[in-house]
């Protein structure tokens, strides 16, 4: 037995903000952005946004896509670093906004891989016989950490919402192979300090913006090209294939400079990358999940084709996932 995704949804905040928006808040240009990133818009939520409504808009669609009733649900996952609160998780919020009364419910604090460790926990639980089926999103209002002091984070984030219903299915469908790794080494290349137990709320904290989104971009972008190169070929070759049998590749919505350098180190270039980071910028756990809808939507893929997802993001985290959809 296996386990497949057989409903996807999306959802992002109406409102834009583009590069020029940006402009007038940093010192930044348009021109920079573009070049540096590929990014050209992202959506932002209104102050105070939950951010389980969002991911509930997101679920409602996959469920409706997949034919399947909230209350059909074993496990709730939500892949998130920006929970409606400390406590309890946003995925509790959303099992109770969706009527998901069976189902158990929790947070999976991954950052940009948190779709990934996700689905991989659903596939886990499924193959073990301990649910039929699982509702697994990535969802972030990033918008509510980011300094917009600081104009080389600021312009990269946005928010956004995308899920997949998960069944069980025969062992040839589905996902194929799956591999995650950490590092908690390279904690400090992204982060945010605080409020924790190391830097607990104090006007000290506020003062010095510790409760805002640090990275070292630079360092942070070669280890990204690297591991995910790595992690794609352990999972491609795990499931006995190449990467010319794959119909999409839908990588984590970074930055272009590095999709196209895995793409090329890869041989994956031209209509079989999926990008979508110029309109929602860096959506993190989110990321993967929303490419992946939109790319239904667009009828990029069809049934029984080879789609590989890789991520990466703070810990460091990173995995890839191999899916006959
Ligand atoms: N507008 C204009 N200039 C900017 C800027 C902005 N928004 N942000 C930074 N700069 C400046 C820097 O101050 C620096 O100026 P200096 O040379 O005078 O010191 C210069 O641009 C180059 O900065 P650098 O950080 O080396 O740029 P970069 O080419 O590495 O691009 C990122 C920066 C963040 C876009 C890039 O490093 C990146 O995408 N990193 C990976 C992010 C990622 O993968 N995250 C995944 C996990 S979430």
């Amino acid at each position: 037995m296996g386990s497949k995704i057989v409903g996807l949804g999306m959802h992002a905040p109406h409102k834009k903000r583009s590069n020029y928006d940006l402009e007038k808040i940093v010192d930044t240009t348009d021109g920079w952005i573009v070049e540096r990133t590929g990014i050209k818009n992202r959506r932002v939520s209104e102050p105070g946004a939950a951010n389980s409504d969002m991911a509930l808009v997101a679920s409602q669609k996959a469920l409706a896509d997949a034919g399947v009733r909230a209350e059909e649900l074993d496990i709730i996952l939500v892949g998130t670093a920006s929970p409606d609160m400390v406590l309890p998780s946003t995925a509790c919020f959303l099992q109770a906004k969706l009527g998901a009364s069976n189902a158990w419910a929790m947070d999976v604090v991954a950052a940009c891989s948190g779709f990934l460790y996700s689905l991989s926990v659903a596939d886990s639980q499924i193959r073990a016989g301990r649910a039929k089926k699982a509702l697994v999103v990535g969802s972030e209002i990033l918008s509510a950490l980011l300094d917009y002091t600081d104009r080389s984070t600021c312009i990269l984030f946005g928010d956004g919402a995308g899920a997949a219903v998960v069944a069980e299915c025969d062992n040839n469908e589905g996902l194929l192979a799956c591999h995650l790794q950490s590092d908690g080494n390279l904690w400090d290349l992204i982060h945010i300090p605080g409020p924790g137990t190391i830097n607990p709320l104090t006007p000290d904290l506020i003062s010095n913006r510790m409760m805002y989104l640090r990275m070292a971009g630079n360092e942070t972008f070669k280890h990204a090209v690297t591991k995910m190169c790595d992690v794609c070929h352990k999972v491609v070759a795990e499931a006995g294939y190449s990467f010319d049998d794959l119909a999409l590749f839908v990588p984590h919505q970074a930055n272009e400079r590095i999709i196209s350098a895995i793409g090329k180190r890869l041989g994956i270039t031209g209509d079989r990358v999926f990008i979508n980071l110029d309109q929602y910028g860096n959506t993190s756990a989110a990321s993967i999940p929303l490419a992946l809808a939109e790319a239904k939507i667009q009828g990029r893929f069809r049934s029984g084709d080879l789609v590989l997802l890789v991520a990466f993001g703070s810990g460091l985290t990173w995995g890839a996932a191999l899916l006959r959809m």
